[in-house]
């Protein structure tokens, strides 16, 4: 296969299996150029790109900057606070403007679900979602399937459960659709109230038992409760919610197994997951984010090749 199957990076859902090898294959080869004492290649010298972040992050930001400069493209760092979208300007003109000073790729984090569709209906710069409301995280889906396969060798035939605030969180979704184009089986855990409703049709079983979901898995990505996303209570407090699936030593070690554990961070210790959990033998959250670095210099070198074909 000479290139992706797709013109942007919109979501895990309108990639195909043989994109996301693709992706992995050229992120092998990144991950040995990063850990190189010469950490840069000139593959990008004549791109320009623009990171827009209209919600907050740290992770995502950091490691798309640090992956462009990595791979040598220009970069222009925009986000909304401190800009003219508080004057009233719309995406499209705030995007527009921006391509007007000959950027060649757009890496968007919105908060609406659908942002980065928009756009790519509307402008003619290559766009990568960086996590678009509570639709999809592209790039956080597949960062954490490729350290699942650094990790135990293959995603084919892990099981894998999510746990936590499934209703409001874009890693969920991106996480379900990568790891079962790879091949993996996947459970989702936490409150009903947090599951939605139809998760089945995804092909998803859903387990309310923090214990039984452990014990079924080799995998478990912890997530967080995203307060911000709630309007309303769906659970009565942070403490009855860390006493039902919060995850800590004393479960870990009643497993009668070895679990590896995951969090797309940032993590809210003593809720979701403790100190010790987060900062052990079994967790792979750190090197998750050293993959994501990788992975998006995959992503943005191979998108690269789509920049004349861009609609
Ligand atoms: N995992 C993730 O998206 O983290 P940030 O919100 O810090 O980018």
């Amino acid at each position: 296969m000479s290139g992706l199957s797709v013109k942007h990076l919109l979501g895990i859902k309108y990639i195909t299996k043989e994109d996301i090898e693709l992706i992995f294959q050229t992120a092998d080869t990144f991950k040995q150029v990063i850990n190189r004492p010469i950490k840069k290649v000139p593959s990008l010298r004549d791109i320009t790109i623009a990171n827009l972040f209209f919600e907050d992050s740290t992770r995502t930001k950091l490691s798309f900057e640090l992956a462009e400069k990595r791979l040598s493209a220009d970069v222009i760092n925009f986000s909304s606070s401190g800009s003219s979208v508080k004057k009233g300007e719309t995406l499209l003109d705030t995007v527009n403007n921006i391509l007007a000073m000959k950027v060649d790729m757009i890496v968007m984090r919105h908060p609406l679900p659908g942002a980065g569709q928009y756009l790519s209906k509307n402008i003619d710069a290559v766009i990568v979602n960086a996590g678009d409301g509570t639709h999809e995280h592209p790039t956080q889906g597949l960062l954490d399937s490729y350290s699942i396969r650094e990790k135990l060798g293959e995603v084919s035939g892990k099981k894998v459960v999510i746990v936590g605030d499934i209703l409001h969180s874009r890693v969920a979704l991106s996480n379900i659709f990568s790891l079962q184009k790879l091949g993996a089986e996947v459970k989702v855990c936490g409150p009903a109230t947090l599951i939605p409703k139809h998760i089945e049709t995804l092909g998803v079983k859903y387990e309310p038992n923090l214990i039984k979901a452990l014990e079924w898995c080799d995998v478990a990505n912890m997530l967080r409760i995203q307060m911000e996303r709630q309007d309303v209570k769906y659970f009565p407090s942070l403490r009855e919610y860390s006493q039902q699936y919060g995850l800590t030593k004393s479960i870990l070690d009643r497993l009668n197994k070895e679990i590896t554990i995951m969090h797309p961070g940032p993590i809210n210790r003593g809720v979701e997951i403790t100190s010790d959990v987060a900062d052990s033998d079994h967790s792979i959250i750190l090197e998750q984010v050293e993959n994501g670095v990788a992975i998006r210099m995959a992503t943005l070198y191979l998108l690269a090749g789509k920049i004349d074909q861009a609609s």
